[in-house]
């Protein structure tokens, strides 16, 4: 099977915006959408709805090592990190975060704190992107953290959070740890017989599967009140009520196997092709700094900031590559990265930075031509904005 077809004149080197759909995905979603049933009906029907929810909800759970009856589906990572926050909070206590984290679990955090701004912690990080510790423990000192909430690869840098010392002094205060997964899961391996977080969220598309599908995982056995935030019928044990999205959950669980049956050969190729990328920009464009190089990053990953080439220019002069200007959440706007300025950097290399993510179908092909093309992109851009002597 090969993947899903895109435009072969572009270099697709945005998947941590998203992924292209995983064939298998495609497959299980339409063979459901060919099908009739409600997964919560009794009939015949409703059962070969469920079967599939079911065959999903063990293949989600397969990708991580944990159970199947610990999966919570739910519209994404946005919806799985709110529902995270909303309950941990309502159990009474202060929410920790860092300042690197994606919207959705920062405006959450904001927003549930709003009234008690006392009562939500941002931790810095450091200029190669990694959390304070020591101002993490001090959070912790405090004793009245109900959540600490850190991500397990931020989306702008790929840079990874050593979650197992988190996880360890946060349990022996008694806070629980939320981790936003997004951009690990179907990347490199999660074992969570080993990381013992509580909670943990994903979003099917970064890892092959449709848009509009994700996950919480909620450990068995912890003591949370679950806070809604749609109320209904009561599906998926009263966390999520609505009736199921069957065909997007078959998607999700087979774009899952895929991941999991092909994790450590992708991975390997995938860090092979961004270290190439990454050498190949360094000396060609010249005069540039690559962020989070000196911490553990994921795989696909490259933030680099282009010294004097602004990333909305360099981007509209190479049009034949599809990269993104910080995160695509934020692209658009015309904030610069919270999460470059986390780190230290100006404003002006913030909006000099573009970020160049791979997947499991990136080939060299579209990295010769992300190299040809950003290399002339960036000095096109630099000698337009150079200043006569
Ligand atoms: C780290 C992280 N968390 C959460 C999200 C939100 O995912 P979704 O938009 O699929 O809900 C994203 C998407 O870019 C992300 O990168």
């Amino acid at each position: 099977m090969t993947h899903q077809s895109h435009d072969v004149g572009l270099a697709y080197l945005d998947y941590n915006a998203t992924a292209p759909t995983r064939p298998e995905a495609l497959a299980a979603t339409l063979s459901a959408m060919r099908t009739v049933g409600n997964a919560s009906s009794t009939h015949r029907s409703g059962r070969d709805a469920s079967s599939r929810v079911d065959l999903a909800r063990r293949q989600i759970a397969d990708l991580l090592n944990c159970s199947h009856g610990e999966i919570v589906f739910t519209s994404g990572a946005t919806e799985a990190n709110n529902l995270a926050l909303r309950a941990a909070f309502a159990t009474g206590g202060k929410i920790v975060t860092g300042r690197a984290e994606h919207p959705a679990v920062l405006e959450t955090a904001k927003a549930l704190t709003a009234e008690n701004s006392g009562s939500l912690i941002l931790l810095p990080v450091d200029e190669d992107g990694l959390v304070d510790m020591e101002a993490f423990h001090a959070a912790l000192a405090t004793n009245e953290v109900a959540i600490v909430s850190l991500m397990a690869a931020n989306n702008e840098t790929g840079v990874l959070t050593d979650l197992a010392p988190i996880v360890e002094a946060a349990h022996e205060l008694g806070a629980l740890v939320h981790t936003d997964a997004t951009q690990i899961v179907g990347r490199l391996p999660i074992d969570l017989a080993e990381t013992d977080v509580d909670l943990l969220s994903l979003s099917a598309h970064k890892f092959g599967g449709p848009q509009g599908v994700g996950a919480l995982f909620v450990r068995r056995g912890i003591s949370l009140p679950y806070r809604p935030l749609l109320f209904g019928g009561g599906q998926e044990r009263g966390w999520r009520a609505g009736t199921l999205n069957v065909a997007g959950i078959a998607g999700a669980g087979a774009a899952a196997e895929a991941a999991r049956k092909a994790l450590p050969a992708e991975a390997a190729h995938i860090a092979q092709l961004r270290d190439v990328l990454e050498a190949s920009l360094v000396e060609q464009a010249g005069d540039c700094r690559i962020n989070g190089a000196l911490s553990q990053r994921l795989p696909g990953v490259t933030s680099i900031t282009f010294h004097g080439a602004p990333a909305d220019a360099v981007l509209a002069a190479m049009p034949d590559v599809a990269a993104s200007e910080g995160s695509a959440c934020s692209s658009g706007a015309p904030s610069p990265s919270h999460v470059l300025l986390a780190m230290g950097r100006s404003r002006e290399e913030a909006d000099s930075t573009v970020r160049f993510s791979l997947g499991y179908a990136t080939t060299s092909h579209d990295i010769d031509r992300a190299v040809v093309s950003a290399v002339r992109a960036v000095r096109q851009v630099r000698t337009a904005l150079a200043v006569p002597l």
